[in-house]
Parts: structure tokens; C-alpha cells; sequence
């Protein structure tokens, strides 16, 4: 897998054409996007990780064997942002939804150590809104029991079925201990191969 950086862009029009399939992580600030694109392309330090949240402030392309997008996207619900910078992130995501008409599959990426958090499930409700096809990954899965992680998928599993009748494909990952990576590149290649 051969994998550089393309650009960053402050605004969804500045992003790459669309003209390639795309991928792109998106989640609550710090919950593991950059960490995540780090560990399924194998480079370590590709996309910037930060222990604190709002790291990512730009929309950050990458291509991928020159074939294929992976977008890393800055985070929503940062608490302690203004009340102008939640807009501007609301308004960069929401043009880049509405926009990327080569987005493939959106990576929704969940803490998996909470309980389901009200931004997240009203994402998903705006996602559903707006058929963006999308898959679930749950993070940090490291730090919690398997107990404790069953306990809290249960719990958004069934949030999700007040809306939903079937439910997304849920990826379990963890940066530290390189969860997840085979399940995720394999899903990609078939999302791939069926829109080819
Ligand atoms: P923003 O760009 O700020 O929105 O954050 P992000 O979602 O890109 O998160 P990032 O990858 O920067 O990771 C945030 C923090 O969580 C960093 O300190 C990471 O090292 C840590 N982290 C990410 N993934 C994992 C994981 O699977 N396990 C553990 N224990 N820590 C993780
Ligand atoms: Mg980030």
C-alpha cells in the first residue's frame, strides 16, 4: 500500500476533484480519526494525533495506491470551542457531506468507553437525513473490559434501532493495540470492488 499526503483544505472547496472513491473519518474531537488513519495505512505519523482535542482543524487528503481517497476530517462536538469555531466546523463538515459526491462510505467513529452521547447519535440522525452511507467504528476499545465495551455497543445498538431498521457494519478498533485494521481494509476493498 503506497499512501501520500495530498492536501489540506479549510473549506470544502478547496478540496481534491472528485473524481476518486473516498473514504473519510469523522467523530467527536479526539475520539481517534488521526490515530486511526495512521494505523490502517501503516504510517505512523501521517495524520496528526494530538492528546488534545481539535487537533485537526482541516480537512487532510491522502491517496491511496493513486486510486482511492482517505479524507481525515476534523472533529465535532469540541466542548471547549467557541461558539464561532462550532459553527465553522459545522458548516466545513455539513459543505463536505453535501459536496463529496465520490464519498464512498463515511467512517462514523465512536468512543467506546461512554455511554451513547447525544452529538453523536444526532449525526447519525443527520447522516440517515441525508442517505450518506455509513459504517460505525468504536475506539480505544483498549482502555475498557469486554464487559464494558459489549455493555456500551448494546447501548447505541438500541438508540440506533428507535431510527433505524438495520443497522450499520461496527468495526471494533483500537490504535494501541492494532484492532480493527484487516476488518476495515477489507471492507474498503470490497466497497471498492462493488462500485467498480
Ligand atoms: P481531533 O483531530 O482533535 O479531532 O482528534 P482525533 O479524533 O483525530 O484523535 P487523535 O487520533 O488525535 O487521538 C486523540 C488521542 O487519543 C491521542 O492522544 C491518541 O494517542 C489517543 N488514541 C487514539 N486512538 C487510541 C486508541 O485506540 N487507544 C488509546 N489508548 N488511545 C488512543
Ligand atoms: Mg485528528
Amino acid at each position: 500500500m503506497e499512501v501520500k499526503f495530498v492536501k489540506s483544505s479549510n473549506d470544502f472547496k478547496s478540496c481534491p476533484k472528485n473524481s476518486k472513491p473516498e473514504f473519510a473519518f469523522i467523530g467527536r474531537s479526539n475520539v481517534g480519526k488521526s490515530s486511526l488513519i495512521n494505523l490502517i495505512t501503516g504510517v505512523k505519523n501521517l495524520a496528526k494525533t494530538s492528546s488534545k482535542p481539535g487537533k485537526t482543524k482541516l480537512i487532510n487528503h491522502f491517496i491511496v495506491d493513486g486510486n482511492w481517497y482517505i479524507a481525515d476530517l476534523p472533529g465535532y462536538g469540541f466542548a471547549r470551542a467557541s461558539k464561532s469555531d462550532i459553527r465553522h466546523y459545522d458548516d466545513l463538515i455539513k459543505g463536505y457531506i453535501f459536496t463529496r459526491t465520490n464519498l464512498y462510505c463515511l467512517f462514523v467513529l465512536i468512543d467506546s468507553r461512554l455511554e451513547p452521547q447525544k452529538k453523536d447519535v444526532e449525526f447519525l440522525e443527520f447522516l440517515g437525513q441525508n442517505e450518506v452511507p455509513f459504517v460505525l467504528a468504536f475506539t480505544k476499545t483498549d482502555k475498557i473490559s469486554s464487559n464494558q465495551l459489549e455493555k456500551n455497543i448494546a447501548a447505541f445498538k438500541k438508540i440506533m434501532h428507535q431510527s433505524w431498521e438495520t443497522l450499520p457494519e461496527i468495526f471494533i478498533v483500537s490504535a494501541v493495540k492494532r484492532q480493527g485494521r484487516e476488518e476495515i481494509l477489507r471492507f474498503i476493498e470490497i466497497t471498492l470492488a462493488k462500485n467498480n
